[in-house]
């Protein structure tokens, strides 16, 4: 579904706040995506997994930066992410059910962090910016 005008506002309401904290928020997203969905933890090995690692934080703010740059990028979200299409799809082989896993968790950490923000229509539109990308990334594997 593709992002409206209000989705847009609201995205870019919200994520000066989660781009101030993406180390902490992308490292919690992935703990908590290798804790409830072991089996994703089968694309990191030698990983350390353990709570706030430094590859955790290291990871997680790459994800969190990633998607920061196509928040500056609303209107073209494929731009910023033709590399990491590349990478997921022929280099990494991520199974694409994976990328759902993913956005749920970051959700998680976003409406435990800032409830006071995550009302239903910012929910609604980072869901649908959540499956946007996850789309992008996706679009390879076809
Ligand atoms: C919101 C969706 C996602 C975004 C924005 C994202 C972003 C990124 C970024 C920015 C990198 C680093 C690329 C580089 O160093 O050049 C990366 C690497 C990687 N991603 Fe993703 N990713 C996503 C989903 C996933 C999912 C669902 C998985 C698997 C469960 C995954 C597995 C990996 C792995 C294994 C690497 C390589 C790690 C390494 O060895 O450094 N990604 N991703």
């Amino acid at each position: 579904m593709a992002l409206n005008a209000d989705d847009k506002a609201h995205i870019k309401a919200i994520w000066p706040s989660l781009a101030a904290h993406a180390a902490d928020y992308g490292a919690e997203a992935l703990y908590r995506m290798f804790l409830c969905e072991p089996q994703t933890k089968t694309y990191f090995p030698n990983f350390d997994f353990s709570p706030n690692s430094a590859q955790l934080k290291n990871h997680g703010k790459k994800v969190m930066n990633a998607l920061t740059e196509v928040v500056k990028h609303l209107d073209h979200p494929e731009q910023s992410l033709s590399h990491l299409c590349d990478l997921h799809a022929y280099s990494l082989r991520v199974d694409p059910g994976n990328f759902s896993i993913l956005n749920k968790n970051i959700l998680v950490v976003i409406a435990a962090h800032h409830s006071d923000k995550f009302d239903s229509a910012t929910h609604q539109a980072l869901d649908k910016f959540l499956n946007c990308v996850s789309a992008i990334l996706t679009s390879k594997y076809r």
